[in-house]
């Protein structure tokens, strides 16, 4: 409304500035309003330089479903200050646990963010500043080779799929979400076989460190996760594809019934 009142055009530049809730809302506007203007975004939470700042996607919640109004627009933009992010609170963390999938699935910068995990944590500015750039970059190899979401870019929803029911149903920030999904997901892969017992605990460790142990303990109503998940993956059947991690680097696309994912609920 504010758009139209105030007359901009197609040739003005909507700019996103703040964490990855204003730079989706910022996304789906310009790609929405007169059919697309410019788009620009100075991401300032950890989570959204690393992560949603990079590739295009926007989304928007409805009917309780996360994600379920969106569209893909690349920005023309993205300017990343790693000091901006710093005066975070607590939730500065949850942006390691994003940057951290995407090391657990590519596996360069993993051993790393390990090794610095506290000076991370402390946001010793050189190392995040590393941290940020191989985030990115890993990011955008995946996002360049599928921008339209379509194959290898599904891979980045490694801990969403459980995840997004956590926060749907806990009402959690997403980064806090994702890491709970991630360890779910692992601890499902375990159950099927595909994981060793070695890498389940390293990866459970670490979110554990990043999001804390209170909130891995956390456990939600099986009934309740079938019917957010079945209403989200409506349309797709009752299979999810998920990318299942054999090892650090190393994962392959598997389908799964909902009920068979949710066994690791119980
Ligand atoms: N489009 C994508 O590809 C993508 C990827 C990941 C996540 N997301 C979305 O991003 C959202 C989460 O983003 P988020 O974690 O950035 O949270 P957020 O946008 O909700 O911001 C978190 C909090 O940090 C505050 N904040 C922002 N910058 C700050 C700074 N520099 N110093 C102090 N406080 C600051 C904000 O006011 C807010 O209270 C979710 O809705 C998620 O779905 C989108």
């Amino acid at each position: 409304e504010k758009l139209v009142d105030e007359g901009f055009s197609k040739k003005d530049t909507i700019v996103g500035i703040g964490g990855g809730s204003v730079t989706d809302l910022a996304g789906f506007i310009a790609s929405t309003f007169k059919r697309g203007t410019k788009l620009e975004f100075y991401p300032t939470t950890l989570l959204s330089q690393v992560d949603a700042s990079i590739g295009g996607k926007n989304g928007l919640n409805f009917k309780g479903i996360k994600n379920m109004i969106g569209t893909v627009k690349m920005p023309d933009r993205v300017m990343i200050d790693p000091v901006v992010p710093i005066s975070m609170d607590e939730r500065f963390d949850e942006g390691l646990v994003e940057a951290f999938k995407i090391f657990v699935l590519f596996g360069d910068g993993y051993h790393e963010f390990k090794e610095k995990i506290d000076d991370l944590k402390k946001r010793k500015l050189k190392i995040l500043l590393d941290l940020i750039k191989k985030a990115v970059e890993l990011k955008l190899k995946v996002v360049e080779r599928d921008p339209n979401d379509e194959g290898i870019r599904h891979s980045l929803n490694f801990g969403h799929t459980l995840g997004h029911v956590f926060e749907a149903i806990k009402k959690l920030p997403h980064g806090i979400c994702v890491g709970w999904g991630m360890v779910k997901e692992m601890e499902f892969f375990r159950m099927k076989g595909f994981v060793s017992d070695e890498m389940v605990d390293d990866v459970e460790e670490t979110v554990g460190n990043l999001i804390g142990d209170d909130i891995l303990k956390m456990s939600i109503d099986v009934e309740e996760a079938f019917e957010y998940l079945r209403n989200d993956k409506k349309g797709s059947g009752d299979l999810v594809r998920m990318p299942v991690i054999h090892d650090v680097g190393r994962f392959e696309f598997k389908s799964f019934r909902l009920r068979e994912i949710l066994e690791v609920l119980s």
